[in-house]
Order: structure tokens, then sequence, then C-alpha cells
């Protein structure tokens, strides 16, 4: 393949996640990130065809995006750099929140307009959606009216309007995926995600050996990272897009509670349960309420994506890939 793309928090879950795909197929990465490529990535990623080309920087250095659209003819752009905050942080640092996740989303933008790129995608999250009311139908890109709740949704929301808004006076081929919780392979704590998935603390409980206790597992739109690569290239790659705004999702509600019981499926000896009241837990689903799944429809008529992975595929997959790496750091 003759692609270039540029990836934003390349160094990151869903980043990696993409770049690796995009590497198996041949293509090339500019893998743009303040952090190092990690060495396991380096190691898995040197077996497949494409070309990595790792440039470390800042988004919200107007040199750093120079450099890294000087190293290579860069011809489409994803932008997943992004601080997933919790509470904690949403107390003490707000300002770098809305630097980082919308202030740098549009100096992205603007070094992408300056290099003629052909596609901006965007991965933008179920956190728009925010507490809708119990029993609420999927939520649908155009039916659901955005309710974000913490910060993180807030700036996903106002930097998806904003770079739909910037893309379309400037003539820029665009669109955001808001992709559901994910889970798989390559998440890890890059020290900017205050909410690691569920699904993650279960699959080091199972590797470890050690019993997952679950907190209040709420149900939600929860979709395996290599179906969410395959939906951010499928953007990234359709000749045209119908719309500026896509639902990325697996199409269910499932919980971390489903998803042990998938482990322990395939994990024998992999032992879980909800913690008794009062118990701590060490399977944390951060979201308090339940969502419904997110309606791919349009996602599927635009681009043909069609998830992959059901939790059982999902589970075994995961597994293999924790059982020939380094092991899963917590
Ligand atoms: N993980 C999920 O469940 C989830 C759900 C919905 C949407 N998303 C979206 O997917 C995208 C990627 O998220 P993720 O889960 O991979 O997060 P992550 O924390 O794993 O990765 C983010 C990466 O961005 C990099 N980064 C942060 N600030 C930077 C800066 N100023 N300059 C350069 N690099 C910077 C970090 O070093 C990190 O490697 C984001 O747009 C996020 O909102 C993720």
């Amino acid at each position: 393949m003759s692609d270039v793309t540029l990836i934003t928090g390349a160094c990151g879950f869903v980043g990696l996640a993409v770049t690796e795909a995009l590497l198996a197929r041949g293509g090339t990465v500019v893998a743009f990130d303040r952090a190092a490529v990690p060495a396991d990535a380096t190691a898995r990623f040197a077996a497949l065809p494409g070309r990595i080309v790792p440039v470390q920087g800042d988004i919200r250095s107007e040199s750093d995006l120079i450099s890294g659209f000087a190293a290579a003819p860069v011809t489409r752009v994803l932008h997943a750099a992004v601080i997933t905050a919790g509470p904690a942080r949403e107390k003490t640092d707000a300002e770098t929140i809305v630097a980082v996740n919308l202030q740098g989303a549009l100096a992205v933008q603007r070094a992408a307009l300056a290099h003629g790129i052909a596609r901006f995608v965007y991965p933008s999250s179920v956190a728009v959606y925010g507490q809708q009311p119990e029993g609420a139908p999927p939520f649908t890109e155009d039916g659901t009216w955005p309710r974000p709740v913490m910060l993180y949704g807030i700036t996903k929301l106002a930097a998806e309007q904003a770079l739909a808004r910037l893309a379309l006076v400037n003539g820029l081929s665009f669109a955001a995926a808001r992709l559901g919780s994910v889970f798989g392979p390559w998440e890890r704590d890059t020290g900017l995600r205050d909410t690691l998935s569920p699904h993650h603390a279960a699959l080091v409980a199972a590797v470890a050996g050690r019993e997952a206790v679950l907190n209040t597992p709420t149900r939600g739109d929860h979709i395996y990272v290599r179906d969410v690569a395959a939906g951010l290239i499928g953007l990234l790659d359709a000749p045209a897009l119908s719309h500026a705004v896509f639902n990325l999702g697996s199409g269910v509600a499932t919980s971390a509670a489903d998803f042990c019981e998938a482990l322990a499926a395939v994990k024998p000896g992999f032992r879980w349960r909800v913690a008794a009241q009062g118990e701590a837990a060490n399977v944390i689903t951060h979201v308090p309420f339940s969502r419904p799944a997110l309606d791919i429809s349009r996602l599927a008529g635009a681009t043909g994506y069609a998830p992959r992975f059901d939790l059982a595929a999902a589970a075994a997959d995961a597994l293999a890939f924790y059982g020939l790496s380094a092991p899963l750091r917590a």
C-alpha cells in the first residue's frame, strides 16, 4: 500500500493497534507521540511488512508538528493523542486537559491542512453521549442529544464539532468516529489515561492467576481494539464520506462480568465474582450507569464495517496476545 498515515498518540492503546494493523498490510506510519514507541511494540512491528517512522513530540508544539509532517510524505492523519482525565485530574489540571484535547486537536488539523493531506480522522468517544435516561434506545449520531458528563467527554464533543466545522470551511475530508469503550491488546497505563478498562484489569488477573473481583459491572458498548482499528482504517480508506460523524462500536451492550464469563471459558482456572458490599474490587468499571449499545448502521453502510470479535473471540485473541508477549503491565 502507498498510504502514509501520521498518527498522533501512536504510542497509546488505540494508536498502537491502528499502527499494527496498517503495518501488517504494508503501510507507512509516522508514529507521533510525546512518548517513545514501547519496546514490546517495536519488537512486534519489526516482523511486519510496513514501515514505522517514530517522531517524538508534543501536539501543542508547532515545531514538533512540523518535524512530524517532514518525516515522510504524509497523505492522511489519525489524530488520537488525548488526555483521558478522571475526576482527580479534572480538579487539578483542567487547563491542560483542554489545551491537549481541544486546542491540540486544532493544532494538528492546522498542520495537516498546511500539508494538503487527503483525509483527517478523529477518534471521538461514546462519552459525548454522556448519561441518558434509563432504557434509552441505542445511541444514534443524529438522534441522541449529546450530554457529556466529564471534562473528557466535553472536550471530545467540542473538538469533534470544531474539527468538523474547520474541515468544512477548509475543504478537508474529515470523519469523527465515536468509539465505544475499548479493550484488548496494547492497553496500558500511559500516565494520561485515568480510566483503564475493567477488561484490562480482568486480563491482568487472569494472566497472573489471581481472582478478579468486580465492582458494579454496568453495561455499555465495549468494543475490541482490533475492531476499532479496522473501523478507523475503513474511514481513512473510504473513497468518499457520507457524514462527518460515525459511531464505531460492537453494536451490543455488554458488561465486564460478561467479559469475565467469556474469559473463564477460554482460561481454565480463571475465577471471578462481583465484590460483596464494602469489599474492595480489583476490576473497576468506571462508568457508574449503564448505557445502550451504539447504533453502528451508518458506519456499516459507509464503509462495510462489521465487528469481527464477539466477547468469546476477543477473550481468546487477547489471551493469545498476552501469552506470547512481555508480561501484562497493571
Ligand atoms: N480507550 C478507550 O476506551 C477510548 C474510548 C473512546 C475513545 N477513545 C479515543 O481514542 C483515542 C486514543 O485513546 P487511547 O485510549 O489510545 O489513549 P492512550 O492514553 O492509551 O493514548 C494516548 C496517547 O496520546 C499521547 N499524547 C497525549 N498527549 C500528547 C501530547 N500533548 N502530544 C503528543 N502525544 C500526546 C500519549 O503519550 C499516549 O501515547 C483518543 O482520541 C480517545 O479519546 C478511546
